[in-house]
């Protein structure tokens, strides 16, 4: 069982990167194998829209989504942590999600050769905004689970919080709860 944590914030050490922790920590405590990417240290362009992957699978841009596309594959569940910029993703998630295109058919059903791999594959999510209001963070859950219910995934459920400054959301204790907890079912 291997569970991939997928981190969308550049705020190393912020609060998304605390709760991925947290869920990785749940994961491990289950016994999965776990590792976690931060988006901000690699380099990665955005989709260029160009559908040479339509028919090859592999995607014309070379640069580090090559390698993050074979550990989505190979991974039993992948859980996603970004904080709200502008009522969206952050721009690091935002190009991360639309290299998932390369995964694709011309038709936006999995490439024959990652089929196997990717229907029921899991995936979660954990999102952080700094407004009080933690249906803010609405549209990015929208987006993932989506995504998942789209194309046959297995949606884990989402935590979803709220903190502003770095760090501050080590105070709740409650969404820690529930990212170790997401964690736990990403690798059960
Ligand atoms: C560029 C930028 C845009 C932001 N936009 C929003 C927003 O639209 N709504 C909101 O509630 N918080 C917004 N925030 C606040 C962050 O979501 C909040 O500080 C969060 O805790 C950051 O998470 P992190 O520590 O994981 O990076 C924004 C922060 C930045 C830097």
């Amino acid at each position: 069982m291997k569970v991939l944590g997928v981190l969308g914030s550049p705020r190393i050490k912020g609060n998304s990167d605390i709760l991925l922790d947290r869920a990785l920590a749940g994961a491990g405590d289950s016994g999965a194998e776990t590792e976690k990417i931060v988006l901000a240290r690699k380099n990665i362009s955005g989709c260029l829209d160009c559908r040479k992957c339509n028919e090859t699978g592999v995607c014309a841009v070379k640069d580090d989504m090559l390698e993050i596309h074979e550990k989505i594959l190979f991974a039993d569940a992948v859980i996603h942590s970004v904080p709200v910029y502008f009522w969206s993703m952050t721009a690091q998630m935002k190009a991360y999600l639309d290299r998932w295109c390369a995964l694709f058919d011309a038709k936006w059903q999995w490439q024959e050769q990652y089929i196997v791999r990717m229907l029921g594959k899991k995936i979660g999510l954990i999102t952080v905004c700094g407004a009080p209001d933690v249906s803010i963070t609405d549209p990015v859950v929208h987006c993932f689970k989506t995504l998942s219910d789209f194309t046959g995934m297995n949606w884990l459920g989402s935590v979803q919080a709220s903190a502003a400054e770095k760090g501050e959301i080590e105070k709740n204790e409650d969404a820690g709860r529930m990212a170790f907890d997401l964690g736990k079912k990403a690798a059960s």
